[in-house]
């Protein structure tokens, strides 16, 4: 079944093709990165009309780079939530308008489900259940993925996801947008004992996080610094940084595979490119004679293959939409929001 997938959620374009849910056929991106960076962050409007100008010569790309016909294509999908509103939409209509051209299904998939299935395209022997921790821009969370289309969270963050607190702090260090990246290499220099950042325990559940006040203290640290003249080591600064979202992250991974039991834990999203995150999960994994799935970095961001495998599992379990699909800026990653976009 070849599917053609849009992604469109945030400031990436990207139309690919993917075969019975786990061969890319194609995976056409247009960043929009570059045209935020002056800003250090995403202007929603200019990403929805960036959207608009690129999404239909994307699509023909993508045709012409997997040998297909419009004809060969056997359903549409598309990110439907969560996202940015005006951005989510450009996705939803423009494949609303091509399912409806070609007379083909479509299939609306929620983003963080398509960011674990990233893990379907990595490695094609995985099957649920398993864990997975997943850590965006926008979220971050521990999900028991009990089958390909039923989940259940463990626990998430109370306010910040990861990736935005690496973008600020990346950010008030002078860092080009979005800083994650950055703050990951300069941390590989850094010495990760000097600044001791906190790792907060919000609430009664043990997989909750809370990474706004860790922000806090890090911007506090270098505010202070600066007040008083004192010359920051900002690449240990950035080690520690990692080091303390590192082990909030691990823990309860670590936790969570010794509660459930399971042997498998994988991870999704564009903070799952963390090199530091990467090497202290595969260590705790390995410890403890358990699996880590780590997507290669490509697939860990926004990408349009991941919606493309995900929506190969929905359509088999009948999660199609007709003409009154809309798009949504928030939405449980479980089940019951697919109701409404039925
Ligand atoms: O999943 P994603 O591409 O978009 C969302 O759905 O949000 O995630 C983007 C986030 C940004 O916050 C970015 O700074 C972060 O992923 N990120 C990283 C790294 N690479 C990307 N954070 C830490 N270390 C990295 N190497
Ligand atoms: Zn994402």
């Amino acid at each position: 079944m070849n599917i053609l997938a849009v992604e469109s959620s945030c400031d990436e374009t990207a139309v690919a093709i993917v075969r019975d849910g786990r061969q890319v056929l194609t995976d056409c991106i247009a960043s929009q990165v570059a045209l935020h960076r002056i800003y250090g962050g995403v202007v929603p409007e200019i990403a929805s009309r960036k959207h608009v100008e690129v999404i239909y010569g994307l699509a023909e790309q993508a045709l012409g780079q997997a040998g297909l016909s419009r004809g060969e294509l056997d359903a549409l999908a598309v990110t439907y939530a969560p996202g940015l509103i005006g951005a989510v939409l450009v996705g939803v209509n423009f494949a609303k308008a091509a399912a409806l051209a070609l007379d083909k299904p479509l299939i609306p998939v929620h983003h963080i489900r398509g960011h674990i299935a990233a893990n379907y395209l990595a490695y094609p022997d995985l099957e649920p259940p398993f864990l997975c921790l997943v850590a965006s821009g926008g979220h971050t969370m521990f999900v028991d993925v009990q089958d390909y289309t039923q989940m259940r969270i463990l626990g998430g963050t109370l306010d910040d996801a990861a990736g935005e607190s690496f973008d600020k702090v990346a950010r008030v260090l002078g860092m080009p947008y979005p800083g994650g990246a950055a703050l990951d290499q300069a941390a590989q220099l850094g010495d990760d004992t000097k600044y001791v950042l906190p790792r907060p325990r919000p609430g009664d559940n043990p997989y909750d996080m809370s990474f706004s006040g860790l922000k806090t203290a890090a911007l506090n640290l270098i505010h202070h610094a600066q007040q008083v003249g004192q010359e920051l080591d900002r690449d240990s600064l950035c080690a520690g940084f990692c080091r303390a979202v590192s082990e909030i992250l691990v823990s309860r991974a670590v936790l969570a595979l010794e509660e459930t039991g399971y042997r498998k834990i994988a991870i999704a999203g564009g903070v799952a490119a963390n090199s530091r995150i990467r090497r202290d999960l595969g260590a705790a994994a390995a410890e403890r004679n358990a699996t880590v799935y780590m997507p290669p970095l490509a697939l860990c961001g926004d990408n349009g293959a991941m919606i493309g495998a995900q929506a190969y599992y929905e359509f088999l379990a009948g999660n199609v939409a007709d003409m009154s699909l809309n798009a949504y800026a928030t939405k449980s990653i479980l089940g019951e929001q697919l109701s409404s976009a039925k």
